[in-house]
């Protein structure tokens, strides 16, 4: 065996001596560039190493630290640390003062509409819409409709306990669900769709609204009231404006006093921070509907 590698005459560039079909393989060099790169990476690599955290070790639960003791952790919980210590103190203000009073000091109403805001993005804007905008069954709050109230301390009843939620103090009522249970017939229920429906200021059946006003006056009005402009107390929803939580066509109206609706409004004590509810009650009584 030749120990002295061949020479191709046409490049002039070695071959590995592999040869196949009479076609030689030829042994070019990697190109200059490539190898100072490659051999670039592989030296950043051991300073890298040197200096920052690198290398698992799984058996200790630990890792190679480097001489930096870098923790990206470390850094985070640092920032959360400073960050807490220069929010605790307008969280302290903001939980100590009355609502009223917050609107009455700039800069504590500014810490309350950016924390509001933020909280109501994380926790609300998932049922309420972003901006607190509505969607069928899940009340505008940004309108002055309000089912169970819209002063400050309303909204933050609300917040605080929820609506058929899980606190003792839950805001509460239970419209019956009048066909399923059986407490009215169909027929009847097609009657008072039409009286619904006329009590909004539309065009309906006249016949079928002259047999459903005694049985308004029976089953609805203890709660939607004796004009059927509703009742907070009772969470129960004006009939007569055109703003409707679940739908104003007949379908919506009869599917609501078939099988009723009952919403759930999750009750946020324990949950946030009585701060934090204070900033999103102050944010919502923002919102454009506060009273
Ligand atoms: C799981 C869905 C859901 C989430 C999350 C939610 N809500 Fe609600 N909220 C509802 C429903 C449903 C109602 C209406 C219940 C009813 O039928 O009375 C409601 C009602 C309200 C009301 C009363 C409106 C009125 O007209 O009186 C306020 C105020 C309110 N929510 C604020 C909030 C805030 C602030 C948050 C975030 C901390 C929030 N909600 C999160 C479902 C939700
Ligand atoms: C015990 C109280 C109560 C009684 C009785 C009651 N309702 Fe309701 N009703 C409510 C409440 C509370 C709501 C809205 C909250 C929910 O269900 O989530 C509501 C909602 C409605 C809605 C939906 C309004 C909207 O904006 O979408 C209609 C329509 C309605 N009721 C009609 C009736 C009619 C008709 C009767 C009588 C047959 C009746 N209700 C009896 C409490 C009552």
């Amino acid at each position: 065996m030749s120990t002295r590698p061949e020479i191709d005459d046409h490049s002039g560039t070695e071959t590995t001596g592999h040869t196949w079909d009479g076609i030689k393989e030829l042994n070019t060099p990697l190109p200059r560039w490539w190898m100072t790169i490659w051999l670039a990476t592989i030296v950043i690599s051991v300073i890298y190493m040197v200096f920052m955290p690198s290398w698992p070790l799984p058996w200790a639960d630990t890792y190679v630290k480097g001489i930096r003791n870098y923790s990206e952790r470390a850094t985070f919980e640092a920032d959360m640390v400073k960050l807490a210590a220069s929010r605790g103190p307008d969280e302290l203000r903001l939980a100590n003062t009355a609502l009223v009073d917050v609107e009455n000091d700039p800069e504590l109403l500014n810490f309350a509409m950016a924390a509001g805001k933020s909280a109501f993005g994380d926790n609300c804007a998932t049922c309420h819409g972003s901006g607190g905008v509505g969607t069928i069954g899940y009340p505008a709050l940004v309108d002055d409709v309000w089912l169970w109230g819209g002063s400050l301390e309303d909204i933050k009843h609300t917040i605080t306990h929820g609506i058929r939620g899980a606190s003792d103090d839950t805001r509460f009522s239970e419209m019956p669900a009048f066909g399923r249970d059986e407490v009215l017939t169909k027929d009847e229920i097609n009657d008072l769709v039409e009286y619904v429906v006329s009590l909004s200021g539309r065009d309906a059946d006249a016949a079928a609204i002259g047999r459903a006003t005694v049985l308004f006056e029976d089953n609805c009005s203890f709660c939607h009231g004796e004009t059927a402009q509703g009742m907070r107390e009772l969470g129960a929803p004006n009939l007569t404006d055109a703003e409707w939580l679940f739908g104003g066509d007949r379908a919506a109206i009869a599917e609501t006093i078939t099988n009723s609706r009952n919403g759930v409004m999750p009750t946020w004590q324990g949950r946030l921070e009585p701060w934090a509810i204070d900033a999103l009650s102050v944010y919502v009584h923002s919102l454009g509907g506060g009273e």
